[in-house]
């Protein structure tokens, strides 16, 4: 299996938006009402909309690709932190998905490897994210990346408001190494 992880460019909007969209519905659709599933993806996984965050120098998106076929994307995004994120130079990892049929084969390791290359480089010596409370697998994989839990925000799926739980790492022992 050949992994190849990008940085995204504008020109990757149509198709970071499909599969954004489609991990999206592959993860949440058994626990989410539809209208509130619809509301949610055409809100947040336009083309535009997506073109825009790959231009936004505030986020990074990583692309990950598997044998040629996008299988996966992160974003990191600089911004606001839960007031439960109290480590020094804090970086969100905002998003990160990989679709079905790559999951357990080795890809979301390596682009998260590459997440925590980016984040260094980028200056952050703390990653944070938010994890939907009952998303198991993320949180397996999640902690066994070092991650452990902070305490919790709350996450709108259309007008559904869920609880993610909010999970902390520190990178130092990535600088270290
Ligand atoms: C979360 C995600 C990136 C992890 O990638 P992956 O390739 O599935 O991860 P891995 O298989 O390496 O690790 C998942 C761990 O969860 C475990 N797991 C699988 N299903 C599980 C379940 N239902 N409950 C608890 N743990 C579970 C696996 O056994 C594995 O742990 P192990 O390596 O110790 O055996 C991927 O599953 C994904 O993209 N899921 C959909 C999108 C998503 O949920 N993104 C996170 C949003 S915050």
């Amino acid at each position: 299996m050949s992994i190849v992880i990008t940085a995204g460019l504008a020109a990757d909007a149509m198709a970071l938006a499909e599969l954004a969209a489609l991990t999206f519905r592959e993860t949440f659709a058994a626990d989410t009402r539809p209208d509130d599933m619809e509301l949610h993806v055409a809100e947040t996984y336009g083309v535009s909309q997506q073109e825009q965050e790959l231009l936004d120098p505030d986020i990074t998106t990583l692309l990950a690709d598997v044998d040629g076929e996008l299988a996966g994307y992160a974003q990191l995004r600089s911004g606001t932190t839960p007031s439960c994120v109290t480590d020094d130079a804090p970086l969100e990892l905002w998003r990160f998905y990989v679709a079905q049929p790559w999951q357990g084969r080795g890809a979301a390791q390596a682009l998260m490897q590459r997440v925590e290359e980016e984040a260094s480089r980028r200056g952050a010596r703390t990653l944070w994210l938010g994890v939907w409370e009952n998303n198991e697998r993320a949180k397996a994989f999640y902690r066994k990346n070092g991650f452990s839990d902070a305490g919790s925000h709350v996450y709108m799926v259309g007008t559904d408001a869920q609880t993610d739980r909010i999970f902390v790492r520190s990178l130092r022992e990535i600088r270290n190494s």
